[in-house]
């Protein structure tokens, strides 16, 4: 724990929702804040995008992905609001969610959706599922040819299942549907090959499990899409006279005064994640996907999902209740694990997470509190 700023009087089971950022990885923003602060205008004119050059090239080794088709964005929010309203639905189009959805992305679907008058469909994917099966079927059957788009997340945030994202991607392009994916678990959780995915679309968050400060994320669009892909702030980008950056590039690298040190660490958090085990960042997300195994046999009285579904979160339903109260209850015996409505009261659901400080005896100190 010495590695991590977490309070060590809480046993820390929600590293899904905001991450957690490790010590070098902070330090090494301080640094780069210093270095911004002494020469403010040098370092946001000059410095700055060498600096972000390095990092998209060791972004986009790690994500599988040509560093020209990224750009850095400070939450998966953004980015997904930044495609939905940069593209233009007509009445009658049909836009695909599914009910594993995160609601303010949902949100977003919904809002340009209204304003075009087209249509939300929202996939019913059951929970608790037995096969990655399910979730393809259910998805399939709601597309028309009104479908316009579907948004789908990689691993869900409420129920905590790695969809099989390659198979819906290219099921839906076979359909004549693309998809954007909210990837904002995915970095860092499970190994990534983005260029192999060939989604239209890609957010992922780097402040969740690539321990990256927060603020950190990506958005990686098909070479084909990316004129027509604006930033939700149109600032210099949009008439600049330089040509050796594409204006996906330029437009998004732009807008506006900002601090960048959260993704110009991005290279320090992915350095200093891979040396916590000897086989690196694989050996990682298997050391964490295998302690969130053990935590689901320990604590679920059923499984809520086979094993390929799984990563580093493990949500199953509770008895029915209010979940604040259960929460805080939870919290105020020094546990801090998410219990939440869902799909809607009086249902609810609790999610553990697996990161490198968990170990077993933290899930024991949860069934112990969820005994009593
Ligand atoms: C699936 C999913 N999408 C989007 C988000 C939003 O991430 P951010 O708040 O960084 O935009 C989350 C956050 O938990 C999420 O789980």
């Amino acid at each position: 724990m010495a590695f991590w700023p977490l309070d060590p009087k809480v046993v820390f089971l929600n590293h899904g929702s905001f991450g957690a950022c490790p010590f070098p990885v902070l330090e090494e923003q301080n640094r780069l804040r210093a270095r911004l602060e002494a020469q403010p205008i040098h370092f946001q004119l000059v410095e700055r995008e060498a600096l972000e050059r390095d990092v998209r090239a060791k972004l986009g080794a790690f994500v599988g992905a040509d560093p020209d088709d990224l750009v850095f964005v400070p939450n998966a929010s953004t980015a997904t609001n930044a495609v939905l309203r940069s593209l233009r639905f007509s009445a009658g189009d049909e836009l695909l969610i599914t009910s594993h959805g995160y609601n303010a992305c949902n949100n977003a679907v919904r809002f340009v959706a209204e304003r075009s008058g087209a249509r939300v469909v929202v996939a019913d994917v059951p929970f608790p599922l037995q096969s990655a099966e399910q979730v393809v079927r259910a998805v399939l059957a709601c597309v028309t040819p009104r479908t316009k788009l579907a948004v789908l997340d990689h691993v869900t945030s409420p129920t905590g299942l790695v969809f099989p994202i390659g198979e819906l991607v290219s099921s839906l392009k076979e359909r004549g549907v693309e998809t954007l994916v909210d990837g904002a678990h995915a970095p860092g959780m499970v190994p990534l090959d983005l260029a192999a995915l060939g989604a239209a679309y890609y957010t992922g968050n780097l402040h969740k499990w690539v321990c990256a400060p927060k603020g950190a994320a990506f958005l990686h669009v098909r070479r084909a899409l990316q004129p027509q892909i604006r930033p939700l702030v149109i600032s210099h980008g949009a008439n600049s006279p330089r040509t050796d950056r594409s204006r996906f590039q330029l437009e998004f690298d732009w807008q506006g005064t900002v601090d960048p040190t959260p993704w110009l660490c991005v290279s320090k958090a992915l350095e200093t994640m891979e040396k916590l085990e000897p086989g690196g960042w694989p050996a990682l997300m298997k050391r964490n996907r295998a302690l969130a195994l053990r935590a689901r046999d320990l604590l679920t009285p059923t499984r809520p999902a086979p094993d390929d579904m799984l990563g580093t979160l493990v949500a199953w339903q509770l008895d029915d209740g209010d979940a604040l109260p259960l929460h805080d209850a939870l919290f105020a015996s020094g546990i801090e694990v998410p219990v939440f409505p869902w799909p809607a009261p009086p249902r609810r659901l609790i999610r553990i997470s697996a990161q490198h400080y968990n170990e077993v005896a933290d899930y024991e100190r949860l069934a112990e509190a969820l005994r009593r």
